[in-house]
């Protein structure tokens, strides 16, 4: 996830809670509550590893009213990004190893940390196509970047349909195509948000699967099921 800091308030903090006789404070939300902006880094993801040389960085900056963020990558190659309709992108360079890629605001920041290498071997971050051409999905410039939901509308202008079983999977049923897909970018199978497994059980953790998941231990979930739609019961493929 990236991080926020407010690197400007948490010493300032510290060193009341310090002069206080060490006393912690009470839990302080540091992102959501105050006025300046709120950073995110939507892609690539912490812990991606990319090809190295430029890549693409997708932010969202909401509230506070700023026109620019500054991105970099370990404190170089400055690039100051325009904020339009509360989003952002960066071209940045990444060099051979770890890179911190930072986007900042004033006080705020968001980090994600990457590793560059000459050819990922399987396992490396990919982008969603076509996914610098932002209007293809977001409309004009200046006009947000909210989405709105059913989100299946938009996936299906490029993408054909998959929901033409008899019984369709319960996310599909609101149309949520990104409860399971990153659609900017992922290092997953499928642009999904996370490994299959982790996928998977994220929804269904009941109790009365336990078994199952034991037995299956080891197979690729979707080896059996379809994770759109099926004519067969339980969406077996
Ligand atoms: C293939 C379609 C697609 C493309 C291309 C795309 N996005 Fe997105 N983007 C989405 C979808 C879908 C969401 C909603 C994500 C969700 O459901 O969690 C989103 C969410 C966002 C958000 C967060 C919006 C919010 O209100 O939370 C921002 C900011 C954003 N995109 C910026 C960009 C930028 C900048 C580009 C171009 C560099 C871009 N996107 C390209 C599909 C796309
Ligand atoms: C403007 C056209 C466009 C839109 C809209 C679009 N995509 Fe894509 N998508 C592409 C292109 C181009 C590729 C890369 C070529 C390919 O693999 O099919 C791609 C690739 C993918 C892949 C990887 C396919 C694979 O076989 O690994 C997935 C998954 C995907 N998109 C899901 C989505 C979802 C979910 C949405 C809606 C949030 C969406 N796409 C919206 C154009 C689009
Ligand atoms: C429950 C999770 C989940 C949801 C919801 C979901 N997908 Fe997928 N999708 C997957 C997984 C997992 C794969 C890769 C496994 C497979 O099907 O072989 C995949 C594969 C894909 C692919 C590439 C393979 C192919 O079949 O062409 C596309 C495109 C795609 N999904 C689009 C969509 C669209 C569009 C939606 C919304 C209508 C959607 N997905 C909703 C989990 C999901
Ligand atoms: C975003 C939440 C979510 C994710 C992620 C998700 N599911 Fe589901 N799944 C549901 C819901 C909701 C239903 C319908 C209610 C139910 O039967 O539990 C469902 C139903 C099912 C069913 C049918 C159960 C039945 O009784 O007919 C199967 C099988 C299933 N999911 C498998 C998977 C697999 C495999 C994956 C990973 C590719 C997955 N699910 C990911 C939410 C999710
Ligand atoms: C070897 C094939 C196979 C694999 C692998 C598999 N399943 Fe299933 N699954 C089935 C069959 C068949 C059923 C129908 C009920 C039964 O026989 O238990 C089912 C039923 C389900 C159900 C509904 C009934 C229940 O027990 O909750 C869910 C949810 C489900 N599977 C999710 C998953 C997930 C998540 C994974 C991966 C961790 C997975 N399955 C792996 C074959 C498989």
């Amino acid at each position: 996830m990236a991080n926020v800091t407010h690197d400007r308030v948490l010493p300032l903090l510290l060193a009341l809670a310090t002069a206080a006789g060490g006393i912690l404070l009470p839990a302080i939300s540091f992102s959501g509550e105050s006025s300046g902006p709120r950073l995110s880094i939507l892609a690539p993801r912490e812990g991606a590893v990319l090809r190295k040389g430029r890549v693409l960085v997708i932010g969202k900056a909401a509230g506070g009213g700023i026109s620019n963020v500054e991105v970099d990558v370990d404190g170089k190659g400055k690039q100051v990004a325009a904020v339009r309709g509360g989003g952002f992108s960066a071209h940045v360079p990444l060099g051979s190893g770890r890179n911190v890629i930072r986007a900042r605001a004033g006080n705020t920041a968001a980090t994600v940390t990457v590793s560059a290498v000459d050819k990922p071997s399987g396992g490396g971050y990919v982008y969603h196509g076509g996914v610098e051409k932002c209007a293809e999905c977001h409309g004009p410039p200046g006009k947000g970047f909210a989405v709105p939901a059913p989100r299946d509308a938009l996936c299906y202008r490029c993408h054909g349909r998959q929901d033409k079983g008899k019984l369709a999977h319960g996310p599909m049923g609101n149309g949520d195509c990104t409860a399971c897909h990153d659609p900017h970018g992922s290092a997953h199978k499928a642009l999904t948000t996370a490994s299959e497994e982790t996928l998977c059980v994220a929804c269904h953790d009941q109790k009365s699967s336990e078994v199952h998941f034991r037995k299956s231990r080891g197979k690729a979930c979707t080896s059996c099921h379809d994770p759109h739609s099926s004519d067969k019961p339980f969406l077996q493929r």
